[in-house]
């Protein structure tokens, strides 16, 4: 492989990899840039404006605008999230989670939550389908911990649940030519046929709110932009089948400790696990990948790059709440003030703190787990 094609920028479902262009996401998934306007309108619900937002984590959206004129007039909406279960959940998985409880808190609606073990068991030969099962529930315990509320919270386990999810997939996939999906997703002649069908289930919960509750109002999904081909076949047949148009907002990457591509569990050591014990945690951020110089003397002349260090990405989205403190610190990196030995040191105190809540919070989870799973 050539050097060029290993930096090509593949953005699917299903891989991620080479140096992210985002600004050319939005032009080729067609998707709209989150603007100024449309933040503003956004923090005049929620008071403030999120962390995420202010920084820009979330760059994109489709039918946002819309959401918020419905809202204004009285229609609510629903959250859909989700994550494929097919190992621990990581740091970089709570991202968009710690903002879709931003906006249960705010909007008070619910949130639907799928864990798609039959999606990871289909698209990998290695995944065996109770494993992934095991693994979304405890993946759940990650999400509870985060402190959704029960009553406002429903987590679909596709395999459990399929018997609520299945009239409607199939009233999708009736909808979407293997023509359609094959463009959208790349499929191939040795693409199993599982895999095939399952991007109507992964459709289902934009949907179900009104088989379970009479109401029809659209479906918001805070998700990683990977997921949008999803979203674009479910939009095309929504109306058809008498729904709304999911609308989405979509967040970047946050990256791995190690050099590009986002956080990926086959490479443990460049991500921080929600169960790592705080000497993991510590040797992981300390063998991280910095915008730091070759020597001492060199940094401290001419500075270091924040833009590409790992460790400063998780100050600017989790861990650096102070907008003052965080341009601070990136003055004083580019300076040459700092050395990459001290964020070294400080980020996993803050990640040790809350790892610390977290992982009581997800033991606690165990007991209410039943409580968030949705009802027939
Ligand atoms: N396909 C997603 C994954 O592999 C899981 C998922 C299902 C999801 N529904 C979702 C993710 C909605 C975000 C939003 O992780």
């Amino acid at each position: 492989m050539s050097s060029e094609d290993k930096d090509e920028m593949v953005v699917t479902p299903w891989e991620v990899r080479g140096k992210v262009d985002y600004e050319r996401l939005i032009r080729e998934f067609g998707t709209q840039p989150l603007t100024e306007e449309l933040l503003k309108r956004l923090e005049s619900f929620t008071g403030e404006l999120h962390l995420q937002l202010r920084r820009e984590l979330f760059f994109s959206h489709r039918d946002l605008d819309t959401v918020l004129d419905l809202y204004e007039k009285g229609t609510k909406f629903v959250l859909y999230t989700g994550r494929g279960p097919s190992g621990p959940v990581h740091i970089g998985h709570l991202v968009p989670w710690i903002f879709t409880k931003h906006l249960q808190d705010h909007f008070d609606t619910r949130l639907y939550f799928q864990m798609t073990d039959d999606e990871k068991f289909l698209i990998d030969d290695e995944n065996k389908l109770e494993d992934m099962t095991r693994y979304g529930f405890e993946n759940a315990l990650d999400l509870i911990a985060l402190g959704f509320k029960p009553e406002n919270t429903f987590i679909i386990y596709d395999v459990q649940d399929i018997d609520l999810l299945y009239d409607i997939a199939l009233e999708v996939a009736k909808r979407i030519t293997y023509s359609t999906a094959r463009a959208t997703f790349g499929f191939q002649d040795s693409t199993n046929l599982g895999w095939v069908f399952w991007p109507a289930v992964q459709a289902v919960p934009c949907f179900i709110h009104k088989k379970l509750t009479g109401e029809n109002v659209p479906a918001l999904i805070p998700a990683a932009i990977d997921q949008d081909p999803y979203w674009r076949i479910t939009r095309d047949i929504a109306q058809k089948l008498g729904y709304h148009k999911p609308a989405q907002i979509h967040n970047r990457f946050l990256p791995g400790l190690g050099i590009g591509g986002k956080m990926s569990a086959s490479e443990p050591e460049t991500c921080i696990f929600t169960t790592d014990t705080p000497e993991v945690v510590k040797r992981k951020v300390w063998n991280a990948f910095t915008g730091g110089k070759g020597t001492a003397t060199e940094q401290r002349k001419t500075g270091a790059d924040p833009t590409i260090c790992t460790i400063f990405q998780y100050f600017l989205y989790l861990f650096e709440q102070d907008d003052k403190k965080l341009a601070e610190r990136e003055k004083r990196c580019r300076s040459g003030e700092i050395l990459c030995g001290e964020c070294k040191k400080e980020l996993p105190e803050r990640i040790n703190t809350f790892l610390a809540e977290h992982q009581k919070k997800r033991e606690k989870a165990r007991d209410t787990l039943e409580k968030f799973h949705i009802k027939r």
